[in-house]
């Protein structure tokens, strides 16, 4: 009987110490859910006020370069004053920098726009083979120009891109994806010297068609996979030297493929090549 009593007298003050550490345990977990809220109120006011940046710095820069561009075209206004071959090649450069700025501005603004939540896709059916054929035609030309390297390295890069045979009909935002996988087009061309740049779509599963950019280029880190996505960022080394561009291609990419309610992923290997993919539904996601 004794020995009964106290086992009993053990198993209550065993019971009376988990109660109270479960307490404490739990105690813990709501003082950590609170600083989570109020750690993710903080990030989005912060991505909040990076997006105001953007677009109040990508306003301000757009009048005043849009005013030179302007002024340009006036110098060269064959009314005007006849220019030196030295004032028309000054002009000339002069031109080319304010449109690269106005090309970055204009992409500022579009990120800004897509993260603000104020860019609505507009859903219709996409029609795969003009699309493709569209960009087929674009791709090889910025290829072959050199417009996208500009270094005398290249050789021959072939732009391989697929019929978009045996798919289900999509309905998505064209432009949105045509821009998209431009992009992805442009940055596979500007980082291979040799080999192929490929093109192809898949149907994936019943509900959603897959778009991959395949190029056997210079490859990506994998410690570097998930940050070429953050605006502005670059792989540093010395493959971006010779090649132009900003950082912003691919966030915005990002932002206007969950816009259309797919997702873009990418594999690499460094020295190999890298895989964009872009997965898109059939159909519109349901509003949330
Ligand atoms: N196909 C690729 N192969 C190797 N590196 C790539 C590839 N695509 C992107 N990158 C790396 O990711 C970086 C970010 O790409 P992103 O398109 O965002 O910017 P960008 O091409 O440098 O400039 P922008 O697109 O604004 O003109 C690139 O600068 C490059 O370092
Ligand atoms: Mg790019």
């Amino acid at each position: 009987m004794r020995r009964l009593r106290k086992q009993r007298d053990e198993l209550l003050r065993l019971y009376k110490q988990l109660s109270s550490e479960l307490g404490e345990t739990n105690r813990g977990v709501v003082a950590l859910y609170a600083e989570l809220d109020q750690r993710s109120a903080e990030l989005r006011a912060a991505s909040e006020a990076k997006t105001r940046f953007m677009t109040s710095v990508g306003h301000e820069l757009r009048a005043p370069v849009t005013a030179i561009l302007g002024l340009v075209r006036l110098l060269r206004d064959p009314g005007s004053d006849p220019l030196t071959p030295d004032q028309a090649e000054q002009l000339a450069l002069l031109e080319g920098s304010a449109a690269d700025l106005l090309g970055l501005v204009n992409e500022l603004l579009d990120l800004a726009k897509a993260e603000s939540g104020r860019l609505e896709p507009r859903w219709g059916t996409v029609d795969l083979p003009g699309l493709f054929g569209a960009l087929r035609g674009t791709m090889r030309s910025i290829s072959r120009s050199g417009a996208a390297r500009p270094d005398a390295t290249r050789t021959e890069v072939e732009i391989v891109v697929e019929e978009p045979d045996g798919l289900p009909p999509l309905r998505s935002d064209e432009a949105m994806l045509t821009q998209v996988l431009r992009n992805l087009m442009t940055n596979a061309i500007k980082f291979t010297r040799e080999g192929e740049v490929r093109l192809a779509a898949r149907p994936v599963g019943a509900d959603r068609v897959a778009f991959t950019v395949s190029d056997t280029g210079i490859g990506i880190p994998p410690t570097e996979q998930e940050r070429i996505f953050e605006e502005f960022y670059q792989v540093p080394g010395a493959a971006q030297a010779d090649v132009t561009g900003t950082g912003l291609g691919l966030p915005y990419a990002r932002r206007l493929v969950s816009l259309l309610g797919g997702e873009l992923t990418l594999a690499s290997a460094v020295g190999e090549g890298s895989t964009f993919t872009v997965v898109l539904p059939l159909a519109p996601p349901e509003p949330r």
